[in-house]
């Protein structure tokens, strides 16, 4: 039996999402999820029970299933949240779309976000960090690191990258936290169209004056070839414009957090900075900020002992799934020396973080110079004061005092 419709919450589904009490920990209500098997069902905002998984096989099974789709279009998608009421009117690139539309637009990006393109980034992300770091200790001791620091560091680098004026951050970080966290529907399409608006005046901009960032490439190349039309550039800047920066903030923000809730694997990282790259994935494990990840099941799927229905709402509970004890020993354990490896925090499969090279730059060099330049870093008030980000919304920290 298909949910779409139902409008009770069943006893046994519980609300999801959840506000996590600790900013660094799934909400405690999640507990008893996992005791309903691998899926378990779970009761949205508006009503709609849907499936939300918590094995980590079967999340990794699920997200290359081609039956599971990412359309917003879909009227059977399940909506997570008010501002995403309005979903379906807007064709969202790349994240929601489906192959094959979305395996072409993702091979027109794929080469900008290489190993070897991203490497070439890494001098560049250097510079941006320790003049921020400069900034912060001219102006210290002490500063609120989410603007001071964790935020301007990806802004400027996905500016750089795209080829968007910097000038502009404020503009454009108001407002993609606006349509990533608006409370309606209507706030949300008021921000899109500001930042739609922007970037078409950007576009025209680039057609008279050439730069030599990925948006200038692509309406060179693209663009004028007729392979993307306008409207369709402009949204795919718009995703990675958005994609870019508020992920890797909270990422750098809720990382310093973490690591100084946890002295002994800070510790570690500095007696060993060869450790990083291994903090940065077990990070990405531990924090999962990117918590429950949308499809909807086009066809009935058998996974788990349970059968999806063709228009059954699907999320991934990547807080769950990366703290599946059948794939990690320990998984409540923070511990920098583990291989956190083929955790779910960039997704899996086809839609799988584009940026995913990228932000692992940017978090090595951020938390690595951070912790050596400022080796007294720590919280200006008590942890418990530090409020986590409300569930909805990608998780991280409303800001985060600290001294040193
Ligand atoms: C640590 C920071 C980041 C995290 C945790 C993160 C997380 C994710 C996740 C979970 C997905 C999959 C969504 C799904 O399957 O529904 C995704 C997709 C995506 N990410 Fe990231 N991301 C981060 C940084 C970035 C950066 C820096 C960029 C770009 C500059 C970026 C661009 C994208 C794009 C374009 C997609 C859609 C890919 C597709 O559908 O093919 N992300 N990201």
């Amino acid at each position: 039996m298909t949910d779409i419709g139902t409008r009770s919450t069943a006893p046994s589904a519980p609300a999801f999402p959840d506000d996590r009490t600790c900013p660094y920990q799934p909400p405690p209500s999640y507990g008893q999820l996992t005791a309903q098997g691998p899926l378990a069902r779970v009761t949205l905002y508006d009503g709609r029970v849907v499936w939300l998984v918590t094995g980590h096989a079967e999340a990794r099974t699920l997200l290359t299933d081609p039956r599971l789709s990412t359309d917003r279009r879909n009227p059977a998608f399940p909506v997570v949240a008010p501002r995403a009421e309005a979903q379906s009117a807007v064709v969202l690139p790349l994240v929601g779309v489906d192959d094959p539309l979305h395996a072409r637009q993702r091979r027109m990006l794929i080469p900008r976000f290489g190993l070897k393109r991203v490497a070439a980034m890494r001098p560049l992300i250097q510079r941006v960090v320790d003049r921020l770091i400069d900034d912060m200790l001219a102006d210290g001791p002490g500063a609120e690191l989410v603007s001071a620091y964790a935020m301007p560091v990806p802004s400027t680098v996905i500016c750089s990258l795209l080829g968007v004026p910097y000038e502009d951050h404020g503009f454009f970080e108001s407002r993609s936290r606006a349509l990533l966290a608006a409370d309606t529907a209507r706030e949300a399409a008021a921000a899109r169209d500001d930042l739609r608006g922007y970037l078409g005046r950007l576009i025209e901009r680039k057609q008279a004056e050439p730069g030599d960032g990925l948006l200038d490439e692509l309406v060179a190349e693209r663009l004028a070839e007729g392979e993307l039309d306008r409207e369709e550039l402009v949204m795919m800047t718009l995703v990675l414009l958005v994609a870019g920066h508020e992920t890797t903030s909270n990422m750098i923000s809720l990382g310093v957090y973490t690591l100084l809730e946890h002295p002994e694997e800070l510790a570690a990282l500095r007696a060993d900075p060869a450790l990083m790259p291994r903090a940065v994935e077990e990070l990405l494990r531990f924090l999962s900020i990117a918590d429950g990840l949308v499809r909807v099941a086009t066809e009935d799927i058998e996974i788990g002992g349970r059968t999806l229905r063709a228009g059954d709402g699907v999320m991934i509970g990547t807080s769950v799934v990366n703290r599946d004890g059948a794939a990690y020993e320990d998984p409540a354990a923070f511990d920098v020396h583990r291989s956190a490896r083929h955790h779910v925090a960039f997704g899996y499969g086809v839609h799988q973080c584009l940026g995913q090279n990228l932000a692992r730059a940017e978090m090595e060099i951020a938390l690595r110079t951070l912790v050596e330049r400022i080796p007294t870093l720590r919280l200006a008030v008590a942890p418990d004061e530090v409020v986590a980000k409300p569930a909805n919304t990608l998780q991280g920290l409303v800001a985060l005092p600290v001294t040193w």
